[in-house]
């Protein structure tokens, strides 16, 4: 650690995205001088002026505490002076392939300022990306995936369940560890291509669990006296199961499952292999929308055209303003695709919504609504009087089992 002596250590970020600018701040606190690059000129200026493009707790307050040793800039020449330097850019999908352009793009302009600075890929890229990037541009390049939940990103990135650092070059390895000393983790320490399949192998396998207890949930709603909230507690006290990602909903959302999962199914198959248990958790979250469609369409079969439902919540999660991939969008875009019209609601999101009735508070929203879906788990909507009598799907377990007869909350039997 570096705090206290006469220089800090200098660490470049290139990305300030979601990821890119938690980083940033966290290794500030950590006690690191970083230096953020952008291309998008905006994100620079309003992380100069201490606000962060995205919403997430905590996160202004620790940008403006640690202005002093956080520069951002557009010029990728400021990473001059800086020994690693993270590539933190979007590995978006193309055509169900993942497109790696921007990850490309950053490693050839971090070599042109900068060809003896160790770099360090953070964005998820597939097994084999670092040893091919490493071939093409003759640069040190050690793989060091995130796993940082969006709402606990502060903490999963300053103290993580594990740093996963891959690398061929043993005194690289050596000095990338000694970046995250300060967060006491237990360290893995492997090659790049075992650092990129980790990171793949484990969001699959949380967007399975997701799914898993889905179905279970689906089960238990045709089984008088069940609940998936009691069978998975059950569950997850077994620590070879494990209580986290057991919670049955509307399926799962957000910048990375749906993305990673299709990266890593086309990868798969490429190399003539199927993935077919992360195929099977993929179809059974497209098909969460699909059942709340089934219950509504029982419902009011035929007047689709004169029922407007309310949809509680736009965002992936809560706590966060994130819409990308989300249950919810994706939600009012089948209701309104089947005639149905749309009210909704949400605390956080700024998503603009054709055709959609968008209110500022839940209850105008459930006022104005013959039927109502909980999409995303609020807490505000704990507190929701909803013995309305109006149908009301509770997809996030936000309500109290009997707070109205007409309700149907998602894993319980009736
Ligand atoms: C995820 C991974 O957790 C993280 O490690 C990775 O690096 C980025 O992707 P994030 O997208 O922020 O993080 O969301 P996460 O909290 O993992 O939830 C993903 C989705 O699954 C959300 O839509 C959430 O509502 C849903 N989910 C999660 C459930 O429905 N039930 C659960 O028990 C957990």
């Amino acid at each position: 650690m570096v705090e206290g002596e006469e220089k800090f250590m200098r660490i470049g970020v290139v990305g300030l995205g979601y990821i890119g600018s938690v980083t940033s701040v966290a290794l500030a606190e950590a006690g690191y001088e970083v230096v953020g690059i952008d291309i998008d000129e905006l994100k620079v200026k309003s992380l100069s002026a201490g606000e962060p493009p995205i919403y997430e707790p905590g996160l202004k307050e620790m940008l403006i505490k640690n202005s002093k040793k956080l520069i951002f800039s557009a010029d990728y020449g400021a990473l001059k002076e800086a020994d690693y330097i993270f590539v933190i850019v979007p590995t978006p999908n193309k055509d169900g392939k993942i497109y790696l352009k921007y990850v490309e793009d950053a490693v050839e302009n971090v070599k042109r300022v900068n060809k003896n600075a160790i770099v360090i890929i953070k964005s998820t890229v597939l097994p084999g990306t670092a040893s091919n990037l490493m071939r093409k541009t003759g640069m040190t390049i050690i793989s060091n995936p995130e796993f940082t939940k969006e709402g606990t990103a502060i903490e999963d990135t300053l103290k993580p369940d594990r740093v996963v650092i891959g690398g061929n070059d043993k005194k690289a390895i050596e000095e990338v560890k000694k970046i995250w000393e300060f967060a006491n983790s237990p360290i893995i320490e492997t090659t790049n291509e075992n650092a990129e399949m980790i990171k793949y192998a484990s969001n699959a396998f949380l967007a399975v669990k997701v799914s898993y207890i889905n179905e279970i949930a689906n089960l238990c709603e045709k089984v008088p006296g069940c609940d998936v909230e009691e069978v998975a507690r059950g569950m997850g006290l077994d620590k070879r199961i494990a209580p986290y990602f057991l919670k049955a909903g509307i399926g799962f959302g957000g910048s990375c499952f749906p993305k990673d999962t299709t990266a890593f199914m086309s990868f798969a198959k490429d190399l003539g292999e199927n993935l077919s248990i992360i195929e099977s958790a993929v179809k059974v979250n497209k098909n969460r929308i699909l059942r709340i469609i089934d219950l509504l369409e029982d419902k009011f079969s035929g007047s689709e055209k004169n029922i407007r439902v309310g949809v509680l919540g736009l965002t992936f999660k809560a706590n966060t303003d994130d819409t990308r991939e989300s249950q919810a969008v994706k939600l009012v875009e089948k209701l309104l695709s089947i005639g149905f019209k749309v009210n909704a609601y949400d605390p956080m999101a700024k998503i603009k919504l054709e055709n959609v009735e968008l209110f500022n508070s839940a209850k105008d929203c459930i006022e104005n609504s013959d039927a109502v879906v909980i999409a995303t788990e609020w807490p505000e909507f704990r507190e929701l009087n909803v013995r309305t009598g109006k149908f009301v799907i509770d997809m996030r377990r936000i309500l109290s089992l009997n707070s109205n007869s007409n309700l149907k909350i998602v894993g319980h039997y009736g």
